[in-house]
């Protein structure tokens, strides 16, 4: 497989060919993306609720951030990755968020950012494109501003909430966006926005007509105990699965079934060794 870019991944959209994006946390996720073919592997700052635990993605702090994505470019050769830019590392300016990207690309070893926001972003995405890091958007449902939306929540369900939908996604794309995630917006709006792009939309709880379609790795692992988004399909349970092997090794411990004596154990030099051993 040949490595993804912003221009493949545009040819992609101009084919009509679906954009596959999932999120990646770590070097075994970031291989799993890259050995399945997935187009994009994000890793999304969702890493801090699924992976470490964490209230909100608010708590995750650049640091983080960065050991996680470091580890997942070891594993993933050929997606194009893309890092989530925390809370906190992009909306006091332009400037702010050119000098977080450049260490996302440099500490992180992603290709290009994502970050949260509509308009009020615009001025951070010129300023990133211009200084030649692809950037992907995100509106919608938009986690980091989960407490001013008042929760997890779906966006645009008005005409008029939709409207401001829209004028956000031709903003971020006239900015320079090479792409743009819709998350939990209904249907109709999703295809609107997606209709009325040239760039492709990646979408998480927006129907089936956006340009592509994102899901967090450990949702759809059936891995994450809090929470299930309606947006969410669990194609495996790995959760159990995992749950069952542990539970299977402490009984076989307990039972002193585990180590097998042929199987699993280490046997001296020589049966004379052993002997005088
Ligand atoms: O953090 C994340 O995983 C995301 C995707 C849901 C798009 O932002
Ligand atoms: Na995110």
């Amino acid at each position: 497989r040949k490595k993804v870019t912003v221009q493949s991944l545009q040819r992609l959209y101009k084919k009509n060919v679906p954009i596959t994006v999932m999120t990646a946390y770590d070097y075994p996720s970031g291989l799993m993306c890259d050995k399945t073919g997935m187009d994009i592997c994000l890793v999304g700052d969702s890493l801090a609720m699924t992976a470490l635990g964490y209230e909100s993605t608010n708590d995750i702090s650049f640091d983080e951030m960065l050991h996680h994505s470091r580890a997942v470019a070891r594993g993933c050769k050929n997606s194009f990755i893309v890092g989530d830019l925390p809370f906190g590392t992009y909306e006091t300016s332009a400037n702010q968020a050119l000098d977080s990207s450049i260490r996302f690309l440099r500490e992180g070893k992603v290709g290009a950012v994502k970050f949260e926001g509509g308009k009020e972003v615009f001025e951070q995405v010129c300023k990133i494109v211009s200084a030649g890091i692809p950037v992907m958007a995100h509106i919608g449902l938009t986690p980091q501003r989960a407490s001013a939306l008042g929760g997890y929540k779906v966006q645009g369900k008005t005409v008029e909430k939709a409207k401001k939908l829209l004028e956000d996604a031709l903003a971020l794309q006239e900015a320079g966006a090479f792409s743009l995630v819709l998350e939990a917006i209904p249907t109709p709006v999703a295809t609107f926005i997606t209709k009325r792009l040239t760039i492709p939309t990646i979408g998480i709880g927006a129907g089936p007509h956006c340009s592509g379609q994102v899901l967090v790795y450990l949702d759809m692992l059936g891995m994450f105990d809090r929470f299930m988004p309606k947006f969410c399909k669990v194609y495996g349970e790995v959760g159990s699965i995992t749950e069952n092997a542990l539970l299977e090794f402490k009984k076989e411990v307990i039972a002193k079934s585990f180590p097998d004596e042929k199987l699993h154990c280490y046997s001296m030099e020589s049966a004379e060794e052993a002997e005088r051993f």
